[in-house]
């Protein structure tokens, strides 16, 4: 299916643009399963094996030569863990095998992640726009939309809430696409993580859309169901 000049990927929950050859994602949060035991829950580490594996899988989808991470990329924004830095490093590493081109943009929760990129030869931006299109996280008012064609964020985590007849209810990751008040069009990625809190677009009032414009309400497609936290 195509969105705004990209393409999905399978059923996941990223988007490949051919002109730019370029895959993107957004809110990996490497690390978050450490990040909820050492608050006193319990979740078993296996989200970066699992997300190296989807992305290996869009790679043989699209030969994309280059990725993007749209912002959070790790988890933990008050303290530097020693495995989440592991993490980081193991990923970086193998996305490196992978893709001829790394751009990693910064997220909210990016602290502590510049030295680990630039060992890597990576730079950590605040953004990266070509072929008229940004790519920013969304997690501070965006300037100058104006002179872009597309903007594509992060941050929102956005998933749509499913209830059964007997009340069961399902959260399943999505992607937004829609206008601006500025005319660029605008796509949200979901998180690519596995277990991170999605945002219920569902059951969200629509003035919490702030860079949106009412008149030009979302649209979205289901990526894949997942589990919350
Ligand atoms: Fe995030």
């Amino acid at each position: 299916m195509e969105i705004k000049g990209f393409e999905t990927v399978n059923s996941l929950p990223c988007l490949y643009h051919s002109d730019l050859d370029i895959l993107v994602l957004s809110d990996i949060h490497l690390g978050l399963e450490g990040s909820v035991t050492s608050k006193g829950g319990y979740v078993p580490k296996f989200q970066l094996k699992d997300i190296i594996g989807d992305i290996r899988e869009a790679k043989q989808e699209t030969d994309a030569s280059r990725i993007l991470v749209n912002g959070d990329l790790k988890n933990e924004f008050n303290k530097n863990y020693y495995t989440e830095k592991k993490e980081v490093e193991k990923f970086i590493k193998e996305i490196k095998k992978i893709f001829k081109d790394v751009l990693i943009v910064r997220g909210n929760h990016d602290n502590f992640l510049e030295d680990i990129l630039e060992r890597n030869g990576i730079k950590l931006r605040d953004r990266y726009s070509e072929g008229g299109v940004l790519f920013i996280h969304g997690h501070k008012s965006i300037d100058n939309l104006k002179e872009f064609e597309t903007v594509v964020i992060g941050h929102e985590h956005p998933a749509l809430a499913l209830q059964d007849e007997i009340g069961v209810s399902e959260r399943f990751d999505c992607i937004l696409y829609g206008g601006t008040d500025e005319d660029a069009d605008i796509v949200v990625l979901p998180a690519f993580s596995k277990i991170s809190n999605g945002t219920r677009i569902n059951e969200t009032p629509k003035e919490r859309a702030s860079i949106t414009n009412p008149q030009k309400p979302y649209k979205h497609i289901i990526t894949k169901a997942s589990s919350s936290v």
